[in-house]
This record gives C-alpha cells, structure tokens and sequence, in this order.
C-alpha cells in the first residue's frame, strides 16, 4: 500500500527512517492531475531510487491573481492509484496551509533567467515554484529529483538554484511525452473543446518546421527560424502567440545564431487557453 502523508512532518518522520537503512530516494513534484508525461517521471525515479515520492500539491503562490488556480484540475483519488501502480512509495498530498504558516515569509528568487520566456509573462510565477520546490526538497530529503522538459525554463531555473545554492541534490531531466498526435501531454489540455483540441496541434506542428530548418537545412539564423515559426500558428484561426523566443541551453541568453546548443520555446493561447511547448538541441 502507497503511504499517503499529509502534513511535512509526516513525511520527515518516514523519510529519516529511509535514511538510517541508507536507502536513496527520489521525489518527483508534481501539482496533480498525473498523465503520462508525469508517469514517465515517477518511471525514472522509481528505476534509479530505492523510494520514491511523489508530491501532489497544487501550489498556490506560483499562480498570478487572473491565473488558472481555482480551475485547476484535482482528482487525488487517481492520482493515489496512478502512483500506486507505478510502485511510488508515498504521496505526499498537503493543504495550502500544511506549506504556508498564516505569516510565511521567505521566498527563493532566482534572478535573470525567470525574466525571459515564461518569467516574462507570468511575475513571480517562478518564485512561487523555487519557494515550493526548495520546501519539497527539505521536506523529502531527496537524493534525486525529477523534472520534465516540457517545463524547459522550470528545469534549468531549478538547476541554477540547487547550483546556486547547494542543495545536495541531483536535478534529472526527462523528455516530453506527447499524445499520438503530437500535443504534448498537459493538465491543461482538458480545458480545450474540440476545436481548440485540434488547433493545439499547431504547437507541435510549427516546432517541427523549425526544428526541421535548424537541423535538416543548417539554418542557424534564430529569427529566420522564429519567423517560420510564428508563419505556421499565424495559420491557425484559434492561436494567439504569446512568445517565440530562441535562447541558449541553459543559460537562457538571447541567441541571435544558432552554434551551440538552443532552446526554441513557445506559448500559445488557444481560445483562453495558454499552452507550452518546446524543443532543444543539445543536450538536456
Ligand atoms: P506539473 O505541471 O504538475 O508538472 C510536474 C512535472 O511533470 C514537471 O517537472 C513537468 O515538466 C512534468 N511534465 C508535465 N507534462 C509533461 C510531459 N508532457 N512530458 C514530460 N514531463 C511532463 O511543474 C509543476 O507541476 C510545478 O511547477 C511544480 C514543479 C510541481 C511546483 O509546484
């Protein structure tokens, strides 16, 4: 039976037990509503860890006043099973106020890097998630930690503050996982009807054209490759971009020639819908 921890020190009472045996563990956030893309996570870390912790938290001090919080998908009975079958060993499931003391008042900030691409957009969205994670982190003790590079900036944000500040963990980078069709796997992705179901294809479908003129052409200028880009969603009646950004891997600079490795991510709304996607080339 997968035990289910509410509270941190539940899960410090169980994870100091793990240690005294020396086992390792690896811990994979997520904020709930599991699918396959964080199925293959759990997956990873369960290979590579004798215990495995999922948390499952939808955090809100990483959502802006007009964002998607209240609507945002939950269904822990699910969730609970999903990890169950995957061989997790807890699940950690907190309250808001489990995490955040009435008068909580240290935040983790990394600056530069969450100023572009989605730290552009959404202010003090990745402090809310280095806040959470650096708690998550403490709170697990884990060895190894598991991220998806469908949130490309999030990986290489939480990269440069374990580096930054030492926290002894190791980041692990899985890739996208994506739906027959090429829509990569969201929680988001129920909120799209059918029609916009359809038109999210574009994402996938424009990053494709670019990544075919990068590699296949040898096309290393980025806005010649941002331009075809945004040609192919302009097609789309349902898309609205909100970026096309080129950057280097991982500082996250500005890349005007493509000659090391890049990452080429965009946001685009489909109807009110924002989605994410991204492809980079090089190494994770
Ligand atoms: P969430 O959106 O639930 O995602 C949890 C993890 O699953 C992230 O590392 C994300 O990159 C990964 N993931 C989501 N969709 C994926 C896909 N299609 N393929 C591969 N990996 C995928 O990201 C968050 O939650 C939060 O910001 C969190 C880190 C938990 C902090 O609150």
């Amino acid at each position: 039976m997968i035990i289910v921890a509410h509270t941190p020190a539940e899960v410090r009472e169980i994870v100091d037990a793990w240690k005294v045996q020396n086992l390792s563990i690896g811990l994979v956030p997520t904020m709930g509503f599991l699918h396959e893309g964080h199925a293959s996570l759990i997956k990873k870390a369960r290979e590579e860890n004798d215990r495995v912790i999922v948390s499952d938290f939808v955090n809100p001090i990483q959502f802006g006043p007009s964002e998607d919080f209240e609507a945002y998908p939950r269904d822990f009975e699910a969730d609970k099973a999903l990890c169950e079958e995957l061989g997790a060993d807890m699940i950690f499931n907190p309250e808001a106020p489990d995490m955040y003391a009435e008068n909580f008042s240290t935040y983790v900030n990394v600056d530069e890097i969450t100023d572009v691409l989605c730290g552009a957009k959404r202010p003090g969205h990745f402090k809310g998630v280095c806040t959470v994670v650096s708690k998550l982190f403490n709170i697990s003790g884990a060895d190894r930690a598991y991220f998806g590079q469908k949130d490309a900036q999030q990986l290489a944000v939480i990269r440069r503050m374990v580096r930054d500040l030492n926290f002894p963990i190791e980041i692990v980078g899985c890739p996208i996982i994506r739906e027959d069709d090429g829509l990569a796997k969201s929680s988001r992705n129920t909120y799209l009807n059918e029609a916009e179901r359809k038109a999210a294809l574009v994402l996938n479908r424009s990053l494709q054209k670019g990544m075919e003129l990068i590699l296949d052409d040898g096309i290393d200028d980025a806005k010649t490759v941002k331009d075809a880009i945004r040609m192919e969603i302009e097609q789309e009646g349902l898309a609205m971009i909100d970026y096309i950004e080129i950057v280097e891997w991982d500082s996250l600079a500005n890349v005007n020639k493509i000659d090391g490795p890049v990452l080429c991510a965009i946001a685009v709304y489909i109807g009110k819908t924002r989605l994410i996607d991204n492809f980079i080339v090089g190494e994770v």
